[in-house]
């Protein structure tokens, strides 16, 4: 009861810190996306929606990050964020990697951490946003990025509010104590040991997935885990324990929550034992489920992500 009044006053006091910025929009034009370049030559795409012109209050932020060998402008092909039909509120930056891919990925060298760190700095100054509202996705190796990197990094995990990766690539090192073999059910990429664990994950994953395999296995010399396996160590850092609800959101996909009672999911996993492959889930046939062959899902994803961000701002959560 102590720890709700102490968290509620905290979040009044942080809305009404945040609630200092009146949206300006000169410079920008809204509903479109935007190629920003910054100091370092890297860039990113910009999406603000109509509806940031006329917020009386700091609009809300998603991060999402492209997969292996696409770019920033397939990815908002992708996940659609600047519909009006999925997204309304949130701003999208969408950043471009260094030759199409992320860091955590073996062998990349690039620091996108710091990248992210740069592109929040230049957002916070040019729009109002809500930190403690930003979020972020991304597919593949970006979902890899998201769910392994951002969210294990000691002081980025705590400005993110949630995560949601799709198809993510987990490369892990191989465990060293069982001969340097990958075992994907005991695989673990371990986070820094600074890092934030309260932070709500959700992850999405076909089981007909033959690029990122549900049941993992070796990639790139490094260990992909087994997909339930990377969800239960989230839940365990997270401290919600070992045990899952579940329920089917459609006849092919079921949604596992740690920690459903009291939050409503902190820990989410949807597995679709239907037909979908490597690819972001949708309705609708997209570049991912064409190339892919597998064809539209049973759900959107974007709309389970958004409404999963929205648990999360509206209670309130703290993203630091
Ligand atoms: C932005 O434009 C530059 C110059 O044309 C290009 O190199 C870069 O890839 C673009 N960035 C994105 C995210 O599309
Ligand atoms: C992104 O990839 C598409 C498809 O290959 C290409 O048409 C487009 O020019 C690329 N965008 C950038 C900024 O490189
Ligand atoms: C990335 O840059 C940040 C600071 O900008 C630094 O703390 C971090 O160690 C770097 N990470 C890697 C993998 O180089
Ligand atoms: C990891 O182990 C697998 C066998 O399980 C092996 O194929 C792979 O080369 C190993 N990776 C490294 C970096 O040693
Ligand atoms: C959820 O719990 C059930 C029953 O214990 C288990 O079979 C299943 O693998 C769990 N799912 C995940 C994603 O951990
Ligand atoms: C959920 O879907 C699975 C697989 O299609 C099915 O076996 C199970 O009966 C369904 N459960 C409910 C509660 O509908
Ligand atoms: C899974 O993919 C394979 C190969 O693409 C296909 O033959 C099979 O029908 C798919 N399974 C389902 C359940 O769609
Ligand atoms: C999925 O999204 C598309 C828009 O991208 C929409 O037309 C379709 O109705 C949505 N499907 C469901 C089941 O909501």
């Amino acid at each position: 009861m102590a720890r709700r009044v102490l968290i509620a006053g905290l979040v009044a006091a942080l809305t009404a810190v945040a609630a200092a910025c009146t949206p300006d929009t000169s410079g920008i034009t809204t509903g479109k996306l935007m190629n920003e370049t910054l100091s370092s030559g890297r860039s990113y795409l910009l999406f603000v929606p109509s509806s940031y012109s006329t917020r009386s209050s700091p609009a809300p932020l998603i991060l999402s990050y492209h997969g292996g060998n696409r770019n920033a402008s397939q990815q908002a092909a992708l996940d659609l964020l600047t519909s009006t039909f999925f997204n309304v509120e949130y701003v999208v930056a969408y950043p471009q990697g260094i030759n199409d891919r992320w860091q955590g990925v073996p062998g990349v060298t690039t620091n996108d951490t710091a990248f992210t760190a740069s592109i929040l700095s230049a957002l916070s100054s040019k729009l109002c946003l809500d930190s403690s509202r930003i979020f972020a996705t991304g597919k593949s190796d970006g979902a890899g990025f998201v769910g392994d990197v951002l969210a294990c990094d000691a002081v980025l995990s705590r400005r993110v509010a949630a995560v949601a990766p799709v198809s993510g690539a987990f490369y892990a090192p191989n465990n060293t104590d069982r001969g340097a073999g990958c075992d994907p059910y005991t695989v673990v990429n371990a986070c820094n040991t600074n890092s934030r664990v309260d932070i709500p994950v959700i992850e999405f994953h076909g089981g007909n997935d033959t690029t990122i395999p549900y049941g993992g296995g070796v990639r790139r010399r490094a260990c992909l885990p087994y997909v339930p396996h990377w969800v239960q160590i989230w839940a365990g850092r997270d401290g919600l324990g070992t045990a899952n609800s579940s329920y089917n959101l459609t006849a092919d996909a079921t949604v596992y929550q740690f920690g459903a009672g009291a939050e409503g999911g902190v820990v989410t996993h949807v597995f679709d034992g239907g037909s979908v492959g490597h690819s972001w889930p949708a309705t609708i046939w997209n570049d991912d489920n064409e190339h892919n062959g597998d064809g539209p899902a049973s759900f959107n994803a974007s709309s389970v992500i958004v409404e999963f961000f929205q648990t999360w701002s509206s209670r309130g959560r703290r993203a630091f």
